[in-house]
């Protein structure tokens, strides 16, 4: 699935010129549910990765979490100690207008539950996008989940295509996250998705969609490459890229198979802390803090990751 393999040319594709026309991420999202679809069309980027720790460090925050995994791949299911299970989707609510509520089911942290994902999900996209209004159906899937107000956040795990599931997912959110991986087509992933963004404001699909942040992963510190791409997407995207930047972390790739978010498997690891500190940032630029009373336990308290870090680029 990973198709970032390829040979890098000797320079990076540049965009003809900086996207300056992506609105900034200054209005804060709706103070009900927020939604966020993490997005990008490659795969392999971090997604699902992105999806299940940032959700677990939110909930560790004591934010209440749905994800949402719109993967017929399940990586996300799994990844967070769910087995796929047939009927147990959101496939049936995008197909009949179910409802998505009773699909619902807690996960292995505390605070985050899941919607699963199941194969068939592969085949909804052909029965979706027969159908009336086929760009809306998880808008509306959701909408009961978001007027109950149980959850601070959703967060959608989008399949590496820019199918009808990611459009229904671009659709329904109020944002995107988009990860992306430290090498050298970094860039050609972020402008289609921008296009996009711009298409879906303009075309009335999602007038208020906008772009919540780029998250650098898999960044390795011993490459000229990696400083290189996190330089010249900072010099295209610059007040949309998080600070936090997601180091290439064995952990993080082990986890998954231990159905566990990192948080769980190496509570210590480096890529615990990034996640953390990524969790941090993602409310800090929400202008949100923790949920008071959070406990953090002693030991972490040591360490820098619970430390609000400072945004420079938002300028607050
Ligand atoms: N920061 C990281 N360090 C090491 N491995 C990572 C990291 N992020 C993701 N991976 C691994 O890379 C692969 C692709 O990541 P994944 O999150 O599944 O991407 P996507 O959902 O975009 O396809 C997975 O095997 C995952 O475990
Ligand atoms: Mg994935």
């Amino acid at each position: 699935m990973n198709d970032t393999t390829a040979a890098s040319p000797a320079e990076p594709a540049p965009l003809a010129t900086p996207a300056t026309d992506i609105p900034p991420a200054s209005e804060p999202l709706p103070l009900t549910t927020r939604i966020v679809a993490i997005a990008n069309q490659k795969g392999g980027v971090g997604k699902t990765t992105t999806v299940v720790n940032l959700a677990a460090c939110l909930a560790e925050l004591g934010q209440r979490v749905l994800v949402v995994d719109l993967d017929p791949q399940a990586n996300a299911t799994s990844g967070l100690g769910l087995g796929r299970q047939d009927g147990h989707s959101i496939y049936k609510a995008l197909i009949d207008n179910g409802d998505a509520a009773t699909m619902i089911q807690p996960s292995v942290v505390p605070g985050l539950d899941v919607i699963p994902s199941e194969l068939d999900l592969a085949g909804s996209e052909i029965e979706i996008a027969r159908s009336d209004d086929h760009l809306h159906r998880l808008q509306r899937a959701l909408q009961p989940i978001r007027n109950s107000g149980q959850y601070q956040f959703i967060l959608i795990d989008c399949p590496p295509s820019l199918g009808i599931l990611t459009m229904n997912a671009l659709t329904a959110a109020d944002a995107i996250l988009a990860p992306i991986q430290c090498e050298y087509y970094a860039l050609e992933g972020l402008s289609v998705i921008h296009r996009l963004v711009a298409q879906l404001r303009d075309n009335g699909a999602n007038p208020n969609l906008r772009i919540e942040g780029i998250v650098m992963t898999m960044y390795d510190a011993r490459t000229k490459l990696g400083g290189e791409v996190v330089r010249e997407v900072n010099r295209h995207f610059a007040t949309h890229v998080y600070d936090t930047v997601i180091p290439r972390n064995v952990r993080l790739s082990e986890a998954p198979s231990y159905g566990k978010p990192v948080t769980l498997y190496d509570p210590l690891s480096a890529g615990t802390a990034a996640y953390r500190r990524l969790a941090e940032e993602f409310l800090k630029r929400l202008g949100m803090t923790r949920a008071p009373g959070t406990h953090v336990p002693r030991k972490l308290r040591r360490l820098p990751i619970f430390r609000i870090t400072t945004i420079s680029k938002q300028g607050d």
